[in-house]
């Protein structure tokens, strides 16, 4: 059952609905104050009454039964207190029955969620920038399939532009076979950053000529680009595994080179096309925006241009619930003016667009050596993290087994929670110490607690006591704190999907994991006896599946034992 919803159907409010009472009821930060409590500040317009009367008057009209075990009003709040053992033993029982589908639910069957995540750039390197897109996507994809989306990975190359002109002529004068092969996408850069640095107005003349020669499909040319393509994703495919990150579509900005000329006639059909100094745009200036540019004065197309063909080529392929950009706010002005023109061409689903914009990441010693220049590549973030935290690992416990593994899991889990565990916008400078610190508000934290919870169990199982047998108990105040932290990951989830807002999850989890200490520390598991040791065993593992369900969505592996 679930108990927001039971009490809101008790809550006669005229003009409000069971369902936007179920939103507003909140677990108050003091039980003291009840179990869940509703602000009835919403309703003074619509019942045309003080919030505090409106309060007063529904606690008079419900009377307690088997789950409402008290109701009060108090400065405009309505105050529940249920019975703590049917709540504990129906979040429980609910939790065991589920295990890893506990948060899961078909809401969103039928309908199809395109993301737009990551998307590297081929030949660039990958660096600390990319965090962001890629673990905030990679966790709204595993999110929106929980909830019975069918969500669409799409890693939206960068792999259109005449740099990639500029490679080849410095490939060619510069580099050689064997070492771009053994380098891979670091020797694909240091050609590249070579070029910048050295070209002369001749080889500048050869990218150009090189880059043209992609286009029209020379042979050779577009050889040596696949080569390049390749190798840059076979590089960041090593740092997907490590992630967690999965896609269904790598369909990048080449792909959309022939699909580009009916959108420009399109455009020029519906009367949207302006010529501006040779060039080809879309007025915006009557929303405020600077124009959209669809064609250079040579004819080149434009970012722009492409993310134009792209969302009209998902709509078409999927026919989208909606369609997400992962992608940092420096971008905000690109997508408006994308969906703008999107809207201004007719397209009804261009309302279903959301540029999911995030904050920037930098990190607390910037002066950590980078292979090259001042780019922060992800991977040497990751591995010194991992480093870290095998260092950290052999302090706090050098019996523990399998340490390389466990320090895989904690490193690489904690560089993704840096960029998971904040609202999404804020921008983040990451810390190795506080990211690996066991006490904070972390990964490791959690994934600590969830070694702790896995012990108790695991000696449990060892000692033939069953784990998921769950006696009829009334929890003390810790225990009920922590039951009612648990029931709110199934809604918790279905916000950070509403709101494209991970961190909601770590929060959450973040919670239970607090709250779960708190009862290990108060109330004795394995010394109990009986009910009390049955119903506590069951809490334990209701905390461990938890935490677990939220961790995998987060993309973050949990060691067994810590
Ligand atoms: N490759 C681009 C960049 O690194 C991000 C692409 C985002 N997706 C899109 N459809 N524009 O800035």
């Amino acid at each position: 059952m679930d108990y927001k919803r039971y009490i809101a159907e008790k809550i006669n409010a005229e003009g409000v609905s069971t369902e936007e009472i179920a939103a507003l009821l909140a677990v108050p930060p003091d039980p003291a104050m009840g179990d869940y409590a509703l602000p009835c500040f919403r309703f003074a317009k619509v019942m045309r009454k003080s919030p505090v009367l409106i309060a007063q008057e529904l606690a008079a009209s419900i009377a307690p039964d088997g789950v409402i075990a008290e109701v009060s009003a108090l400065n405009g709040y309505l105050n529940f207190k249920v019975n703590k053992a049917a709540l504990a033993g129906q979040v429980l029982a609910r939790i065991l029955r589920e295990g890893e589908r506990y948060g899961a639910s078909d809401v969103g069957a039928g309908r199809v969620v395109c993301i737009d995540y990551s998307s590297v750039n081929i030949a660039k390197p990958f660096h600390i920038g990319h965090l962001s897109t890629t673990v905030i996507g990679g966790a709204l994809y595993r999110i929106f399939n929980f909830l019975g989306y069918r969500a669409v990975g799409i890693n939206h190359l960068g792999d259109y532009g005449t740099q990639f002109g500029k490679l080849i002529a410095a490939y060619k004068k510069w580099g050689n076979r064997e070492e771009v092969e053994k380098g891979g996408i670091h020797a694909i850069n240091d050609l590249y950053v070579r070029f910048s640095n050295e070209a002369d107005e001749e080889m500048e003349h050869e990218a150009r000529e090189y880059f043209r020669l992609i286009e029209s499909g020379d042979k050779e040319a577009n050889e040596l680009f696949n080569w390049f393509k390749s190798l840059t994703l076979a590089y960041v495919q090593t740092i997907y595994d490590r992630l967690h990150i999965t896609f269904d579509s790598y369909a990048g900005e080449r792909f959309y080179t022939d699909k580009m000329a009916p959108v420009v006639e399109e455009l020029r059909e519906k009367g949207l096309l302006k010529e501006s100094e040779g060039a080809q745009i879309v007025d915006l200036e009557p929303y405020g925006m600077p124009p959209c540019l669809i064609l250079r004065s040579d004819g080149a197309s434009l970012y722009a241009t492409r993310d134009l063909a792209a969302a009209i080529y998902r709509w078409n392929t999927y026919h989208f619930h909606k369609c997400l950009y992962v992608v940092a706010y420096q971008q905000n002005l690109h997508f408006r003016q994308v969906f703008k023109v999107l809207e201004l061409m007719g397209k009804e689903w261009a309302k279903d667009l959301v540029h999911v914009a995030y904050g920037m990441v930098s990190l607390e010693d910037g002066a950590m050596s980078t292979r090259k220049g001042k780019v922060v590549w992800l991977e040497d973030v990751i591995s010194r993290c991992v480093e870290k935290a095998r260092a950290v690992l052999e302090e706090k416990n050098p019996a523990l087994e399998n340490k390389d593994e466990v320090a895989e899991l904690v490193g690489v889990g904690a560089v993704a929670f840096g960029a998971l565990c904040n609202n999404k916008i804020k921008d983040i400078t990451f810390s190795y110490d506080r990211a690996l610190n066991f006490d904070g508000e972390t990964s490791v934290y959690l994934q600590y607690t969830c070694a702790r919870a896995a012990s108790v169990l695991a000696k449990a199982q060892a000692e033939g006591i069953a784990v998921e047998e769950l006696p009829a108990f009334t929890p003390c105040a810790a225990e009920s704190e922590l039951v009612k932290q648990l029931a709110l990951f199934p809604e918790t989830v279905e916000q950070a999907a509403e709101k494209y807002e991970p961190s909601l999850i770590s929060r959450c989890l973040l919670d239970v994991a607090k709250l779960f200490n708190k009862f290990y520390l108060e109330c004795k598991i394995m010394q109990a006896e009986g009910d009390t040791r049955a119903f506590r065993l069951a809490l334990t593992q209701a905390s461990l599946t938890t935490l677990k369900n939220g961790l995998t969505l987060l993309g973050i592996g949990v060691p067994e034992k810590m």
